[in-house]
């Protein structure tokens, strides 16, 4: 249970850590979208480990083979399976706590529900689980932007207590330009080198950090999203918390909304050009589930990684309360390798949902006055 993300662009993503190959299967792909492994390199280059000073060094190459679903660099229809090798598992870093749970992560739950556990790498709770989503990802971007023009952008807004100003404005190809220009992901060099700083300082005293990452997401049409369960907002909530280590989730103005008033809350409508657009974007480009034409805005919160070396204690399998201090190689903060994922994130749902408004959904007579 619990592999498979949307209903008509179905994502199905495997592997763990330790085993073979992680990857992602995709169907329903429309035939004929220009597709070769460099679109799908591109995203996982942007997740992969080992990329700078403040990821973990546990070198992985991440090369993605494209099994099925492509002929002469185009989709065929049928669907698209992906997988990467793994190269880099090493036994060693895991042996520290081969029976105790560490705190905050998933050795306790895992096991409970389970009965056993993969501590190697953390099996499905691993975030190279989220190669499959990114590898997805890509598809679904490149899907987005050739049907209808959408732009994704996500970069690091905070790091613990540094926190960005709102680069939203700067708009998507100029907030990814600027984001990837440096190894923390903010649109701001200055930024980049404190928020840096404070990540290694945090790794030299055996610590980790949390933060959040703002989205942008432009050019996605009025009218896309279902009623009740399937409301735009739920299916985007959704899949970011199902990013591991995701503790937190805003769209539009998010918790500070619930401070201000109705009046200066809501989003008042105007006339531009012969659309119907607001002056305001409170809503998050999402109003009664239903996206408005706005740019869709998002923030979402991240918790300092659970594994740090700092001695901590614990309990283990057979009940005994011990100390841990974990000496793997692990991000001191996941922050910057969580962008692309939450792009992949968003182009998925967005993806599923756009085909599903040109397709599948047969609610309304389209001439009906
Ligand atoms: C890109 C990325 C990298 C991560 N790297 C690590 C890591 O090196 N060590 C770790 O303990 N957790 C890491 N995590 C988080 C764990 O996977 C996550 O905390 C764990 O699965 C438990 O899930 P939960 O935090 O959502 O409860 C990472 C998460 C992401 C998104």
């Amino acid at each position: 249970m619990g592999s498979t993300l949307g209903r008509l662009f179905r994502v199905t993503t495997f592997g763990e850590s330790h085993g073979v190959g992680l990857g992602a299967v995709v169907e329903n792909i429309p035939a004929g979208l220009a597709l070769g492994e460099e679109d799908i390199q591109i995203e996982l280059d942007r997740r992969k480990p080992g990329q700078s000073r403040i990821s973990t060094p546990r070198k992985e190459d991440d090369r993605v083979t494209i099994l099925s679903g492509v002929f002469e660099g185009r989709t065929i229809g049928s669907p698209v399976a992906m997988v990467v090798y793994n190269e880099n598992a090493r036994e060693k870093d895991y042996s520290d706590f081969s029976d105790v749970y560490r705190p905050s992560h998933a050795d306790y739950t895992y096991h409970v529900r389970y009965g056993h556990r993969t501590y190697r790498g953390g099996g499905r709770a691993s975030a190279r689980s989220t190669i499959g989503v990114v590898a997805a990802g890509a598809i679904a971007r490149k899907l987005l932007r050739e049907l209808a023009g959408v732009k994704i952008a996500a970069y690091v807004s905070s790091v613990h207590k540094i926190i960005a100003p709102d680069y939203l404005s700067l708009g998507a190809d100029a907030i990814r330009e600027k984001a990837e220009s440096n190894d923390v992901r903010v649109p701001s060099a200055e930024l980049a080198e404190s928020m840096a700083r404070s990540i290694q300082d945090a790794r030299q005293s055996g610590d980790s950090l949390g933060g959040t990452i703002s989205l942008l997401v432009e050019n996605l049409p009025a009218g896309i999203g279902d009623p009740v369960f399937d409301r735009l907002d739920a299916l985007l909530a959704q899949a970011m918390m199902a990013i591991p280590a995701t503790k937190g989730i805003e769209i539009g103005s998010g918790f500070a909304g619930s401070e201000m008033t109705g009046f200066d809350h809501n989003d008042e409508f105007y006339m531009e050009d012969g659309k119907i657009r607001t002056r305001t974007n409170r809503s998050g480009g999402i109003q009664g589930g239903i996206s408005n034409g706005e740019p869709i805005t998002m923030r979402i919160a991240f918790k300092p990684t659970a594994t740090i070396s700092r001695e901590q204690k614990s309990v283990n399998e057979k009940g005994e309360e011990v100390k841990l201090s974990v000496r793997g190689r692990h991000d001191p903060c996941v922050l910057p390798r969580a962008v692309p994922i939450v792009e992949a994130m968003a182009a998925i749902v967005l993806a599923d949902q756009y085909l599903i408004s040109q397709t599948a959904r047969i609610d309304r007579i389209k001439d009906q006055p």
